[in-house]
């Protein structure tokens, strides 16, 4: 039997899947509508009965093929991930998930599928396999949903500085100097020169404030990191944002309010309550002001409370650094945002100032948040030429290349400071996921490089 879109039926309004499960979906129903989407999932009742779950990227919706709809060979086509154009009438129906159906009466296969898709992976799957078929477990509610969320909170942090009146700048990724030290660098051939993918763009950062006034960007950032944890990647989102005219307590407060506001606008979104069911649907907003925490007192903190530097069961002095998973141990006791302050000089980035009162520490903060750790980077900087040049020879930095860096120092300097907040790690923390390989499109880490 072939099934013909019959003339005499009503017109059908084309529409996307979101509008039919809206809150004004009431409005649609009797109504004859047609729909484009791929088939999520696939129930074939038998006695001429076939139920789908239609997805468009806008939302799902249940579908019911009956009679001479479900047995003709058209339909014997459809599997999982068959791409299809549906008519038919909307229906209210409690037992459906939207509590609509779609009573189809028509439709027309755009695209086939070969039905193989459950049995490439499934949630018993490893995790290389896992990742192997990123490009199809991404159509997955999951893993859709913490895209739309990621989307979501890219456009809160955009909305966030806009509102705060900075401008965004897009510095090159391809660079010829090196921000965070030169352990984590991968270098590249650049027409026969070395060049190396930016580590961070705050260099770039500092040098537009003058022309511009507080400055963001949103960008790739790349380390090389020779681990693999549940929180390092090779290619990241960075956050980072920089002011001038600022005193170190100013940069703790905009690190705070950048987190709470972006998180209340996060909270703010029509998508949500939808997109966060199966999330994190008890998200806050922080209690402010976050708690400040002195470098020396978390070393004691950790002492005192039976925090182990490594493996070995080794205890902390100064100037060891904080690692992974102590720093989380630490964060998860404690339980709340936490700002780290006053690093010593030693362990941080050659373009970090002292503090006045101790010129062994720096005006350096990490905002670390329970269950991932550190997402925020962040100090003031050298603003003085001398003292920079100092800097760059304790760190055996030749300045060369760092030509238009120091100028900033020769043309009207300033006290400045800024930050980096890594994207993937915020939503870790916000979406209470496990890994940050589940938070990125397609994660680059050591050992992978695809899809
Ligand atoms: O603390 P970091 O290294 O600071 C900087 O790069 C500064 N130059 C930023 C600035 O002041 N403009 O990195 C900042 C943040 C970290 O707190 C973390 O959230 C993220 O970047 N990050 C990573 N995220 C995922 N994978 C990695 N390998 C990361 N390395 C840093």
């Amino acid at each position: 039997i072939k099934i013909t879109k019959s003339k005499e039926l009503e017109k059908a309004k084309k529409t996307e899947i979101q509008n039919l499960i809206s809150e004004k979906k009431k409005e649609w129903v009797g109504k004859r509508i047609k729909v484009r989407g791929w088939v999520h999932r696939l129930r074939d009742q038998g006695a001429g009965l076939l139920f789908l779950i239609l997805r468009d990227g806008t939302g799902y919706i249940q579908v019911v093929l009956a009679g001479k709809l479900a047995e003709n060979y058209d339909a014997l086509m459809i599997k999982t991930e068959t791409t299809i154009k549906i008519y038919g009438k909307i229906a209210e129906d409690q037992r459906a998930p939207s509590g609509v159906e779609l009573q189809a009466d028509y439709f027309k296969i755009i695209g086939t599928s070969s039905g193989e898709y459950e049995s490439i992976f499934n949630e018993k799957s490893n995790v290389d396999v896992m990742l192997d078929n990123k490009h199809l477990v991404l159509r997955g509610s999951r893993t859709s949903a913490i895209l739309k969320m990621r989307s979501v909170a890219t456009q809160s942090f955009r909305e966030h500085y806009f509102h705060r009146g900075y401008f965004e700048v897009t510095p090159p990724t391809l660079v010829q100097t090196q921000v965070e030290g030169g352990s984590t660098l991968f270098k590249l051939d650049y027409y026969g020169e070395d060049a190396f993918l930016t580590q961070s763009s705050q260099l770039y950062l500092e040098t537009v404030i003058p022309s511009l006034g507080n400055v963001f960007c949103i960008m790739p950032s790349y380390r090389a990191e020779k681990q693999k944890t549940r929180r390092h990647l090779s290619e990241f989102t960075h956050i980072e944002a920089e002011c001038p005219f600022i005193k170190f307590e100013d940069l703790l407060n905009i690190i705070e309010d950048l987190v709470c506001d972006t998180i209340q606008r996060i909270l703010d979104s029509p998508f949500f309550p939808t997109l966060m069911k199966e999330l994190n649907p008890d998200l806050k907003v922080p209690k402010r002001p976050f708690k400040r925490l002195d470098y020396k007192d978390a070393i004691k903190f950790c002492n005192d409370h039976g925090i182990k530097k490594d493996d070995e069961g080794n205890t902390f002095e100064i100037g060891d650094d904080i690692t992974e998973k102590p720093e989380r141990e630490m964060t998860d006791m404690i339980n709340e945002p936490i700002l780290l302050i006053k690093f010593p000089a030693k362990m941080k980035a050659f373009y970090m100032s002292r503090c006045k009162d101790d010129s062994t520490l720096t005006e350096s903060v990490d905002l670390l948040v329970p269950g991932v750790g550190e997402i925020v980077g962040g100090s003031m900087r050298i603003h003085d030429y001398k003292e920079l040049q100092d800097a760059y020879s304790a760190n055996d930095l030749d300045s060369t290349p760092y030509y238009w860096y120091t100028d900033q120092r020769k043309f009207g300097t300033s006290p400045h400071g800024g930050y980096g907040l890594g994207l993937d790690r915020f939503l870790q923390w916000i979406l209470k996921v496990d890994h940050i390989r589940d938070v990125v499109l397609y994660p680059r880490m050591m050992g992978r490089c695809k899809p």
